[in-house]
């Protein structure tokens, strides 16, 4: 069995929790690293209020002992800190108050109304609570795992922001350390200053308008190995695999790899790394048009994949809807709101990536523990070696 998660969790309920099996025992994992990860996801100019109310902190409730992955299913928790505000509203047991408090206007651009219609309820909360974003911290804390059984193999997630609306960064540095650097400095996630002061004043605009914005966010994974993913099965391909974890983030409607859409108006020759041989290098690419993947499989280049957000669904500046119940028009808007998530929703691509690179390497490796895990991988790098 391989690598897996289920989560579970309403946004305001009692709490979010998941349970991941999978991963071998004995890396070193403490509460505290998969807590800055969750803190990384709740920062990002252009945020509203709610992310002020949250501070998440993450319980550890199995698979980790004296500070080590013990090899059973590890539970992540996440309680609402919220919960006495909302233990009515989310009560278990019938209440007659309900039908009162019911939420009967469907907000366009989210799983309110398909969502109503498809579970057979009167009440929208039933499924915005399941449909929120809020779901994605629990993503994170499972990413933050991964990304501690990655770092035993020097494999790097990082991830920035290059677009906000209209406004593109410009000038992204090379090397991916200073990507990292610059956009964990970044309110943002934005690696370029320059940009991300156009970006900030976009989101200000927004703001005024009583509107939102989107973007592009991209990832990158540095030090993954060759030959993780396979082209023998669709549903064995990486750049597959990704794509679909990626696009399940909510409001995330657009993944390429590498060159992705600017590939199709390309000639051929503009598009495909060419190999080259070195003897001090052995084979290696003057380019990473592939994004570090080709035909599923990944070539040892850094892995490189982009998603496009859609500007957040719920305005300050009314859309038009129809209540379930009256069939009257009413005008849907917001007190409380993101204006623009991308910085956000870029730590949990990373999260997305961690998992899916994650899986594929256990896939590839193996191992009950992390010595065995090791053994394998070492293994294949003196092939590697030999090979090149
Ligand atoms: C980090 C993050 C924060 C979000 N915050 C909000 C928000 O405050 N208000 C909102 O209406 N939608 C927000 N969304 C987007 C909705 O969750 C999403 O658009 C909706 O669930 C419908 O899913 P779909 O856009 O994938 O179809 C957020 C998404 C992410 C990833």
């Amino acid at each position: 069995m391989g690598l897996r998660y289920l989560s579970a969790g309403e946004s305001h309920g009692k709490a979010l929790t998941a349970i991941i099996e999978g991963i071998p025992s004995l890396i070193k994992l403490k509460a505290e690293e998969i807590d800055e990860e969750l803190a990384r996801r709740q920062k990002g100019y252009g945020r509203g209020k709610r992310m002020q109310i949250e501070k998440d902190r993450v319980k550890i409730i199995s698979g980790v002992r004296l500070g080590k992955t013990i090899g059973s299913p590890i539970c992540l928790m996440i309680e609402n800190k919220d919960w006495d505000n909302w233990q009515n509203i989310m009560s278990l047991v019938p209440d007659a108050a309900k039908m009162e408090n019911r939420m009967t206007r469907p907000r366009p651009g989210h799983a309110d109304l398909a969502g109503l219609i498809k579970y057979r309820h009167d009440d929208l909360r039933d499924i915005l609570e399941r449909a929120s974003a809020r779901e994605t911290a629990i993503r994170v804390a499972v990413g933050a795992v991964c990304k501690a059984l990655l770092r035993e193999f020097d494999i790097r997630i990082i991830s920035h922001v290059i677009q906000i609306g209209d406004v593109r960064a410009e000038n992204i540095p090379d090397d991916p350390n200073k990507i990292w650097k610059n956009a964990e400095k970044s309110p943002l996630r934005c690696s370029d200053i320059n940009s991300e002061i156009k970006m900030m004043a976009k989101i200000d605009k927004a703001r005024q308008l009583g509107d939102s914005l989107g973007g592009i966010f991209e990832i990158l994974a540095i030090g993954v190995p060759v030959g993780l993913g396979s082209y023998v099965s669709y549903d064995r391909r990486l750049d597959g695999r990704l794509a679909q974890s990626l696009m399940s983030i909510p409001a995330i409607k657009g993944v390429q790899i590498g060159m992705g859409f600017d590939s199709a108006s390309k000639y051929g020759s503009q598009v495909h790394d060419e190999i080259f041989y070195q003897e001090d290098k052995g084979f290696y690419r003057k380019t990473n048009r592939a994004g570090g993947m080709e035909g599923g499989v990944t070539n040892g280049q850094p892995i490189c994949v982009q998603a496009a957000m859609k500007p957040i669904p719920t305005l300050y500046k009314p859309l038009k809807s129809v209540d379930i119940v009256t069939k009257k028009p009413f005008d849907a808007s917001v007190e409380r709101s993101d204006i623009c998530a991308v910085p956000a929703a870029s730590v949990i691509g990373e999260s997305c990536v961690a998992f899916e690179i994650a899986r594929a390497f256990l896939e590839r490796y193996g191992g009950d523990n992390l010595e065995q895990t090791k053994k394998a991988w070492q293994e294949d790098q003196d092939y590697l070696k030999a090979f090149y």
